[in-house]
C-alpha cells in the first residue's frame, strides 16, 4: 500500500526520534535502515505508534510504500554516506519525488547536491535539539527551493518545537541556506558552551566553589536574563553525582572536549566571508587545546600552575553573570553579522529576525534573549546587534563586568579565551581610530602596497628609507 505520507532512511538515534515524532503527529511514515534488524526492533518498540509506521526491508519497498509525489528524509551520517544514499535512491524515484537531507551536512555539500539535483526536488534542512528535540520538537532550518519546502512544510511545522504557538521551522533560502544557518547555530553553541565553561572555571578554581554551589549559581542565573537551555543543563551537569563513586560527575569527566566539526566549519566560513566570529573561533580553539592533555600537563610541570585563587570579594557572582550576558550579546552580534554577510555573498536574503525566532525553542541555543534579538533584528537587520538600542543599553551596563572578569582572570592565570575574544571585539568595535594605519605603513614599506590618506587621496606611498 502506497499510503505513507513521508519516508525516512536511517534509524540511528536522531533518525529514530524524528520518525517517532512524525508518527506521533499523526503522519504515516515508511522507514528503512541499512540493517533490517534495527528497523524491526524500531517498529516493535514504537508500541502504540507502530500502526503509523511502515517498516521496510529494501529500498524499493520503502519507495513503494510512500504516496506520490514522495518525500524521503535522509538521516544518515554527514559526508559520503549522504552522497551514497542519494545515488542509491535517485534511480528508484520519479522526477517529482523529493529527497530531504536532515543531517548535519556542510552547507557547501548541500549547495553541490542541490545543484546536482537540478530540477529534481531536494531540500537540506538543519535540525537542532539533540535526541529529545528530534523526538518532541526540534528547531528546523530549511534550505532548497521554496516550492519544495512548501510541499512538506505542513509536516515539518507540525513536528517542530513551538514558541508561544509559533512553530520553529522556517525556510531560510535556496540550496544550502538551511544548513548554513544550522552551522552558525552550532558555532554559537560552541561559544555559549565555552563561555559558560570559562565562568565555571572562575567559580571552581578562582573561588574554590564546590559543584553543588556552582550548580545553585547556574540555576539562579537561569531565572534571570541568562535564562537558556545551556545554563539550565549546566546547573544540572554541575549538580549530578556519579552513581559509581559518589563524586560529582564533573570530577569524573575528563577535561577534553569532543567535536564533530560543525563549529570549525563556522569559523572557517567566517574567515572566507570576512565576517569575523572571534568568540566562536576561540571556542573551537579551546576545544582543540582541551584535547592536548599531555602537553598541558607538561606545561604545568614546566611553568608551574597559575595562582588562580582569587582574593575574597573579587569577581562576585553578579559580575560573573553580567560578564556572561555581555559575552553572549557580543557572540550573537558576530553570528548574526556572519549570516548577514553570507546573505550578501550568496544572494540568499537570509531572514535574520526569523532566524532568531526559529532558535527561540527546540534548539540547543534556545534562550530568553533570542526573543529580544528577533525584535531588534526586525527593526534593523543590517546593523550590528550590539548597536541595537535594547542590546546597546544592556551592554552599557555589563561590559565593565566583562572587562573585570577578563582582567582578573588573566592576572590570576585563569584562561578565559572566549570571554577575552568578546572583550577585544567590543573594544575594537568602539574604537573609531584604530591602529591599522601602522599595518598599512608596514605593507607599503615592504611591498609598496599603497595606502589611503586622511586627506582623501588613495593609492599613496610613503617616504620610506632603508
Ligand atoms: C544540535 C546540535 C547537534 C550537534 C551536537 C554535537 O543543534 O542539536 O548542534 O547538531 O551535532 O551538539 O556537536 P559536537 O560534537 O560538534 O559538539
Amino acid at each position: 500500500m502506497s499510503d505513507a505520507e513521508i519516508g525516512l532512511i536511517g534509524l540511528g538515534t536522531m533518525g529514530a526520534a524524528l520518525a517517532l515524532n512524525i508518527a506521533d503527529n499523526g503522519f504515516k511514515i515508511a522507514v528503512w535502515n541499512r540493517t533490517t534488524k534495527k528497523t524491526t526492533r524500531f517498529h516493535e518498540d514504537a508500541s502504540d505508534l507502530s500502526d503509523r509506521i511502515i517498516p521496510t526491508e529494501k529500498l524499493d519497498e520503502l519507495v513503494a510504500a510512500i504516496a506520490k509525489p514522495r518525500a524521503i528524509i535522509l538521516m544518515v551520517p554527514a559526508g559520503d554516506p549522504v552522497d551514497d544514499q542519494i545515488a542509491a535512491l535517485r534511480p528508484l524515484l520519479e522526477d517529482d519525488d523529493m529527497i530531504i537531507d536532515a543531517g548535519n551536512a556542510n552547507f557547501h555539500d548541500t549547495n553541490r547536491r542541490a545543484q546536482a539535483a537540478g530540477e529534481l526536488p531536494f531540500l537540506g534542512i538543519g535540525v537542532s535539539g539533540g535526541e529529545e528535540g528530534a523526538r518532541f520538537g526540534p528547531s528546523i532550518m530549511g534550505g532548497g527551493k521554496r516550492e519544495h519546502w512548501d510541499r512538506v512544510a505542513h509536516i515539518l511545522t507540525a513536528i517542530a518545537a513551538e514558541h508561544d504557538g509559533t512553530p520553529c521551522a522556517t525556510w531560510m533560502g535556496d540550496e544550502g541556506a538551511g544548513h548554513f544557518v544550522k552551522a552558525v547555530h552550532n558555532g554559537i553553541e560552541y561559544a555559549d558552551m565555552q563561555m559558560i565553561a570559562e565562568i565555571y572555571g572562575v567559580m571552581r578554581d578562582g573561588h574554590g566553589m564546590d559543584h553543588p554551589g556552582i550548580a545553585k549559581t547556574f540555576a539562579k542565573w537561569d531565572d534571570g536574563p541568562l535564562k537558556s537551555y545551556l545554563i539550565e543543563i549546566s546547573a544540572k551537569v554541575a549538580a549530578a553525582i556519579d552513581p559509581e563513586t559518589g563524586y560529582p560527575m564533573l570530577d569524573v569527566i575528563v577535561d577534553a572536549a569532543g567535536q564533530k566539526g560543525t563549529g570549525r566549519w563556522t569559523a572557517i566560513e567566517a574567515q572566507h566571508l570576512a565576517a569575523p566570529v572571534p568568540v566562536i573561533e576561540a571556542a573551537v580553539a579551546a576545544r582543540n587545546l582541551s584535547s592536548q592533555r599531555e602537553a598541558r600537563a607538561k606545561g604545568e610541570d614546566l611553568f608551574g600552575s597559575a595562582p588562580k585563587r582569587l582574593h575574597d570579594g573579587m569577581l562576585p557572582h553578579d559580575t560573573l553573570e553580567s560578564a556572561l550576558i555581555a559575552g553572549k550579546i557580543i557572540c550573537y552580534a558576530q553570528g548574526f553579522g556572519m549570516i548577514h554577510a553570507a546573505s550578501d555573498q550568496f544572494g540568499w536574503a537570509l531572514p535574520l529576525p526569523e532566524i532568531a525566532k526559529v532558535w527561540r525553542a527546540g534548539c540547543i541555543i534556545r534562550s530568553a534573549m533570542l526573543d529580544d534579538m528577533a525584535s531588534s533584528l526586525a527593526d534593523d537587520a543590517d546593523r550590528n546587534l550590539m548597536f541595537a538600542p535594547h542590546f546597546a543599553s544592556v551592554l552599557k551596563n555589563t561590559h565593565t563586568a566583562l572587562r573585570e572578569v577578563v582582567a582578573v582572570s588573566t592576572t590570576h592565570g585563569l584562561a578565559v579565551p572566549a570571554l577575552s575574544a568578546a572583550l577585544a571585539y567590543f573594544d575594537t568595535m568602539r574604537t573609531a581610530r584604530g591602529t591599522a594605519n601602522m599595518i598599512q605603513g608596514q605593507r607599503d614599506f615592504f611591498g609598496a602596497h599603497g595606502f589611503a590618506r586622511f586627506d582623501g587621496r588613495t593609492d599613496q606611498h610613503g617616504p620610506w628609507e632603508g
